[in-house]
């Protein structure tokens, strides 16, 4: 096990004179904390591929809309240092709100965005999260800014962020390499995620339907059935406990929608529990 002497750290000017390119290549591991078995895959993926290692842990305030979970969001740092040092980081940087955002953005909600096309907000997760994609690549950008890392980690769970990412680094000239990292996955099939600790004891029961409805659909594409809606009805049987955000099939390359599946086609799935309204979100390449 690889237990380096991890560093704490939450200010901006001190993580700054820690980081330099002697140190070779430098990784980000951009998190919101509650760090899970798929974090701690990110974090190894990372060590093994960097000689330095940072694990953000920062709950950002922007990406999240007034009715949303910010207040109740999981967090524990201390666990959370614990899984990064276990998993081979060299640093976990934890800023506060106050450290990450100037004070007008407090004062008047104002602050500088990254406000990637409507095109490819306005839908799937952005549709219900309107802002969302404008915060995660404001702060995903002023974590690029603040770590100068060479490679940054990212779960392909997120399917949309991750997209959204690798398009803003390239059209913005970062000089970052994107890493997506595979879906991690509980033994019935549940994709790992900070938000599951919501669920209620059934709740937990009937989630994994959700892997089921994506398995199902690729099912029926092995088989031979190409037309979306066929396998997007099919897949919609399993999730009838859920309050279904959407479901769709998508094309890798942009993230639109398709008439044919074809190699590349991204199903995707974003769906609440009734009981408890935890919104899970999910998908499969078929
Ligand atoms: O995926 C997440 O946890 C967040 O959206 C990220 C990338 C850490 C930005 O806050």
């Amino acid at each position: 096990m690889n237990m380096k002497d991890l560093k704490v750290i939450h200010k901006i000017n001190e993580i700054r004179p820690l980081i330099n390119n002697n140190l070779g290549k430098i990784a980000l591991v951009p998190t919101m904390g509650a760090l899970h078995k798929g974090h701690k895959s990110l974090i190894e993926k990372a060590s093994e591929q960097n000689e330095f290692v940072v694990v953000s842990v920062f709950v950002n305030p922007v990406q999240f809309g007034v009715n949303e979970d910010y207040d109740k969001y999981p967090r524990c740092l201390e666990k959370d240092v614990e899984l990064a040092k276990e998993a081979g980081a060299d640093i976990v940087f934890a800023p506060s709100v106050d450290e990450m955002y100037t004070d007008i953005y407090f004062k008047e909600k104002e602050t500088t965005l990254v406000c990637p096309p409507y095109k490819y907000v306005n839908r799937l997760c952005g549709k219900s999260r309107p802002g969302h994609f404008d915060g995660v690549c404001t702060v995903v950008s002023k974590l690029f800014n603040i770590t100068k890392c060479n490679r940054a980690y990212f779960g392909q769970k997120d399917a949309q962020q991750l997209f959204i990412v690798q398009k803003m680094v390239k059209e913005l000239n970062f000089d970052i390499e994107i890493v997506p990292c595979p879906i991690v996955r509980e033994d019935d099939g549940l994709a790992v995620s900070s938000r599951n600790s919501y669920l209620s004891y059934e709740e937990r029961k009937i989630a994994p339907n959700i892997y089921k409805a994506l398995m199902c659909a690729k099912k029926l594409k092995e088989g031979g059935i190409k037309t979306p809606d066929i396998l997007i009805d099919a897949s919609y049987a399993y999730l009838k406990d859920f309050d279904t955000d959407y479901i769709e099939i998508v094309s890798k390359e942009d993230f639109c929608p398709i008439s044919e599946v074809k190699e590349n086609s991204l199903m995707l799935i974003a769906a609440k529990t009734k009981k408890n309204s935890v919104r899970l979100i999910d998908n499969m390449e078929l």
